[in-house]
């Protein structure tokens, strides 16, 4: 798919102020600095359309980009950042559970995982807590262009080999690295293609 606009609607904090849903949409999840804001930009080919950080806990509200001027891109606040407190932990825990229970157009919820990583408590628990609840999902592997094929293939083993432990069938896993673009048309794709059914069912 190509990229003909990419703009910045909204900021928020409450899934209610959210633009209309009335197109496709596909959210970035995971752990803060995991890469969510980066690929966005990626994607888009817009250097800074979402801010990004080598701090972790940059982006901080619900973020809207329109896309081709019919579907929508979502950058959400990352989890598991320490430095947090306890009652900004919370409030993350709201706005971001309700914004994922809400939101009817959500179309999948894509969880971006350190490739670098062995794979870490917070991502297991975070996936199995919304492949429970039954959202589509996909898994992005960030940031391959650090380590080895080898290495990164070893944490993609112990990742796969974790998650078969709880689901006979695991989410679709794309690797990604905004250096070298890889993942790009692999995502654009499957966004196009779950676009086409959206529009076909309404
Ligand atoms: P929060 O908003 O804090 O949750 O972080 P985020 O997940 O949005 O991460 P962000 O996109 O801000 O990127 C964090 C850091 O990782 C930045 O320094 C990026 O330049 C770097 N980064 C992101 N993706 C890649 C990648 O594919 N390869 C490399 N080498 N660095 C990356
Ligand atoms: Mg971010």
């Amino acid at each position: 798919m190509k990229i003909k606009s990419a703009n910045f609607v909204i900021s928020n904090s409450n899934y209610k102020k959210c633009p209309p849903a009335d197109y496709p949409e596909y959210a970035f999840i995971g752990r803060s600095n995991v890469g969510k804001s980066s690929l966005i930009n990626m994607l888009t080919g817009r250097k800074s359309l979402a801010k990004i950080s080598s701090k972790p806990g940059k982006t901080q509200l619900i973020n809207h980009f329109l896309i081709n001027e019919n579907w929508y891109l979502v950058d959400l606040p990352g989890y598991g950042w320490a430095k947090v407190s306890k009652d900004a932990k919370a409030k993350w825990s709201v706005m971001i559970e309700e914004y994922l229970m809400n939101r009817t157009n959500l179309c999948c919820l894509l969880i971006l995982i350190d490739s670098r990583l062995p794979p870490q408590k917070i991502d297991i628990e975070f996936i199995t807590w919304a492949g429970t609840i039954g959202f589509p999902l996909t898994l992005i592997m960030t940031k391959c262009d650090k380590l080895s094929k080898g290495k990164t293939q070893a944490n993609l083993s112990a990742l796969k080999k974790e998650l078969k432990t709880k689901w006979a069938e695991l989410p679709p896993i794309i690797m990604s690295s905004t250096i070298s673009k890889m993942g790009r048309d692999e995502i654009l794709e499957f966004i196009e293609s779950v676009n086409k059914s959206f529009n076909e069912n309404v």
